[in-house]
């Protein structure tokens, strides 16, 4: 298992990171098989997975049971968990006890924490009592309605240099890694190029040290829409819709199921069944 020294390593050998979103056993067990290096249990389970319109309604209990699962699935790799919405803002007692809450229940490596403000504190606490922790950057979802909508953030030079300056306090916290999210690709190389840690992308260009996608959004999996950053490999939707029409068609024509799968029993039970 690759762990956050091997990250750093990765990033000093200008080797890719390659960071994608798991939810459950079967999408973690296809994440490890096609050799992704870091799981994320990200609080956008509660978008895609659970059907609310925003990462908000997601509670601590659900990232363990999601956590939980995706650790049955990809037991060789490491795996990010998301604070979610609220969980580390009350107070630091409260911030630590909803860590540790997640990490001895889910098993999770470390945890992602949004933004940075009274969230760098929180971060270098978690650190020093003995929890990795990932920093996110730019789009910070859970605070949508602050940002005023799912837009490109750091465009202008007010907020590109705070964006530069924060990442620089997330690595002082002891951050083992940035998620930078929708920004422009030139303040996401710049950012890469300030500090040390791996920076982890989406939707900020080739030059960060890795990237992450929403796995739902890569195999097109119950997605009626994707955001401009992301790029459809595969299309289980279309897949599945098709298998599953055919199931619903040929069970109704008396098509589905055959001999082949089917149990019989011996003629002469039959016989004694019927009298
Ligand atoms: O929840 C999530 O999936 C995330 C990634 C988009 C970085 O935070
Ligand atoms: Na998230």
């Amino acid at each position: 298992m690759k762990t956050s020294t091997d990250f750093l390593k990765m990033k000093k050998n200008s080797e890719k990171i390659v960071m994608l979103t798991a939810y459950d056993y079967p999408s973690a067990k296809i994440a490890e098989q096609a050799g992704v290096d870091v799981i994320l249990v990200g609080d956008s389970l509660g978008m895609v997975v659970l059907g609310y319109d925003t990462t908000v309604p997601v509670t601590i209990e659900d990232m363990i049971h999601h956590t939980k699962a995706v650790k049955r699935g990809a037991p060789s790799t490491y795996i990010v968990t998301d604070m979610p919405f609220m969980t580390y803002h009350l107070s630091m007692e409260d911030t630590l006890r909803n860590a540790r809450e997640i990490i001895q229940q889910s098993g999770a490596h470390a945890l992602k924490l949004e933004g940075a403000g009274n969230v760098i504190e929180k971060m270098d606490a978690l650190n020093k009592a003995g929890i990795p922790v990932v920093a996110h950057l730019g789009l910070t979802p859970q605070t949508v309605g602050v940002l005023g909508g799912y837009k490109v953030q750091g465009k202008d030079i007010k907020s590109a240099k705070k964006l530069i300056e924060d990442a620089k306090k997330c690595e002082e916290a002891g951050a083992i890694a940035l998620v930078l999210e929708c920004i422009p690709m030139q303040l996401a190389k710049e950012v890469s190029e300030s500090i040390s840690i791996p920076t982890i992308g989406i939707g900020a260009g080739i030059d960060t040290d890795g990237q992450v996608l929403v796995f739902h959004d890569v195999v097109t999996y119950g997605v009626d829409r994707v955001p401009k950053f992301v790029k459809q490999y595969a299309n289980m939707q279309e897949q599945a819709l098709k298998g599953i029409e055919s199931y619903v068609s040929e069970t109704k024509n008396n098509i589905f199921p055959t001999r082949e799968h089917s149990f019989t029993m011996k003629e002469e039970t039959v016989q004694a069944l019927y009298g």
